[in-house]
């Protein structure tokens, strides 16, 4: 990635600048007043504004006694290139990113190819609260209480074919609404895949919230993926195109770096990255670096996916 190697990186740029919080000023630059009472009410407006969901369920996915990191550290340190590639810039020039309307195409090997409007997946099924570990290829990582549910739900709507071996995942690109973009280094609109057994596993999560709210735009609004035992960069942001395939797909970083950036990309802290160490990191927030768990502390639920494979060489 363009970034620094952690050996480089200063505490003073991982503790989050006090930046403004206004967490209403999500309304995609539409001032709350000038919302109706009814759009305020319906479930697209609530993926709009950063507005607490109602019925969040308790899930069974915790960290135990590990600290969530706070709003502000969650919101204020991201990667998203398309916003700038400074990890405080998202949070700025993300503000008046426009997440409504808002439809995810599901297509290709499957019987019933659709759009999906928000709403249509705001309530395909509950939405759960999943307490989850999100470890960086930087080596940083946070702790974020998502809201969503398992990608498999949607998935299985569409009826996927014997064909569909892959998951291709876009995210939307407009260089008007994100024009720090052509700076990025990367090739737009950002994509990745997962292998079909990967996506159809229950930890795989299509999130549409945080901290019981819709997510803010610098964090993937208003629909992202959330992979805990993988490398960030494979939690592509801002879904507007999932497509089922037979054969492996693209993935942004891993066809602009392949010997840095694997398909696979599990969190693995015997693999190092060629330019700095994967076994430890450090919690947003914290000074002392933990080490890295296996499968970012998932091995047990998903280490059985990569039966009989090397994971050295499918890194
Ligand atoms: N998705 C898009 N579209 N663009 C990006 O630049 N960055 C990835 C991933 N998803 C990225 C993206 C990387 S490198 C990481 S570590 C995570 O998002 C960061 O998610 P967060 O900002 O919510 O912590």
């Amino acid at each position: 990635m363009l970034i620094k190697k952690p050996a480089d990186l200063r505490y003073s740029e991982i503790t989050p600048k006090a930046l403004y919080l206004n967490r209403r000023n999500f309304l995609a630059g539409v001032p709350a007043a000038f919302l109706g009472a009814r759009e305020l009410m319906s479930p697209s407006a609530r993926a709009l504004a950063g507005t607490k969901f109602p019925n969040v369920q308790k899930s069974k996915y915790t960290v135990g006694d590990e600290k969530i990191n706070s709003y502000q550290e969650v919101t204020t340190y991201n990667n998203f290139y398309e916003f700038g590639t400074d990890k405080s810039q998202p949070a700025e020039t993300a503000k008046n990113f426009k997440t409504s309307p808002w439809s995810v195409s599901v297509e290709g090997a499957c019987a019933k190819p659709r759009k999906f409007t928000m709403d249509e997946i705001l309530a395909l099924a509950p939405l759960e609260e999943r307490i989850y570990r999100h470890r960086c290829v930087e080596a940083w990582s946070i702790v974020v209480p998502w809201v969503g549910y398992s990608l498999s739900v949607l998935l299985n709507q569409v009826q996927p074919t014997s064909k569909a071996n892959y998951v291709a995942f876009e995210t939307y690109y407009d260089v008007k609404q994100m024009p720090l973009g052509p700076r990025g280094g990367l090739p737009f609109p950002y994509v990745e895949g997962l292998r079909m057994d990967e996506a159809m596993h229950p930890l795989a999560l299509l999130s549409v919230g945080m901290f019981g709210e819709s997510l803010p735009p610098q964090d993937g609004a208003p629909v992202r993926m959330v992979l805990p035992w993988k490398y960030g960069f494979k939690s592509i942001k801002s879904l507007v195109k999932i497509k089922l395939v037979s054969s492996m797909p693209t993935a942004t970083w891993n066809a602009a770096n392949p010997s840095e950036y694997g398909f696979y990309s599990n969190v693995n802290p015997k693999v190092d990255h060629p330019r700095w160490s994967q076994s430890s990191e450090r919690r947003l927030g914290e000074f002392r670096k933990r080490p890295t768990l296996m499968f970012n502390g998932y091995g047990d639920q998903v280490a059985s996916l990569y039966n009989g494979m090397d994971l050295k060489k499918n890194y």
